[in-house]
């Protein structure tokens, strides 16, 4: 075991773990911040996906010792004073989620995309969400989600930003 800081959400948190011990583990288990799911564990379903330094990652292949002084961004940071982020917001006017297991992850990589590319089209859509799979099948609600955030303009809402700053 080791005594291990990380940056999660703006905060900074000791943890005492094995350093090979996987983020997603670190961040349900000694956080208690369960937004983020554990689906395959081994980087194919994008369930775990949080952002490191606004980087969507696979928290369940992350040693945490890998983490470094980066900033680690989950589901629960990237609301601001109580305000829902954007993509959060559309995913509840189109209702998004069937069971909802997948879509912490699936927020996470469209926040991240549409940071990057704030009016991606349906190819930079499918591109950038293919890595985050929906048992369900809610695809084309996840799309028209992501394109009603790039069509309000209001997407430069950075979880990353407001940790910084
Ligand atoms: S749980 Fe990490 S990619 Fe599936
Ligand atoms: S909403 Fe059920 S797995 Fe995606």
């Amino acid at each position: 075991m080791s005594n291990i800081t990380i940056n999660i959400n703006g905060q900074e948190r000791n943890v005492d773990v094995a350093p090979d011990t996987p983020l997603l583990w670190v961040i349900r288990e000694n956080l208690a911040l369960t937004g983020t799911k554990f689906g395959c564990g081994i980087a194919l379903c994008g369930a775990c996906t949080v952002h490191l330094d606004g980087v969507p990652i696979r928290s369940c292949v992350t040693p945490v010792a890998a983490v470094g002084n980066a900033n680690i961004t989950t589901i629960e940071g990237i609301a601001e004073a109580g305000s829902l982020h954007p993509v959060q917001q559309a995913w509840i006017d189109d209702q998004v989620p069937q069971c909802g297991y997948c879509q912490s992850g699936q927020i996470m990589s469209a926040v991240a995309l549409l940071r990057d590319n704030p009016n991606p089209d349906e190819a930079t859509i499918d591109a950038a969400m293919s890595g985050n799979i929906c048992r369900c099948g809610m695809y084309d609600r996840i799309k028209r989600g992501i394109q009603r955030v790039a069509s309000t303009g209001v997407q430069q809402f950075d979880p990353q930003e407001m940790q910084n700053g």
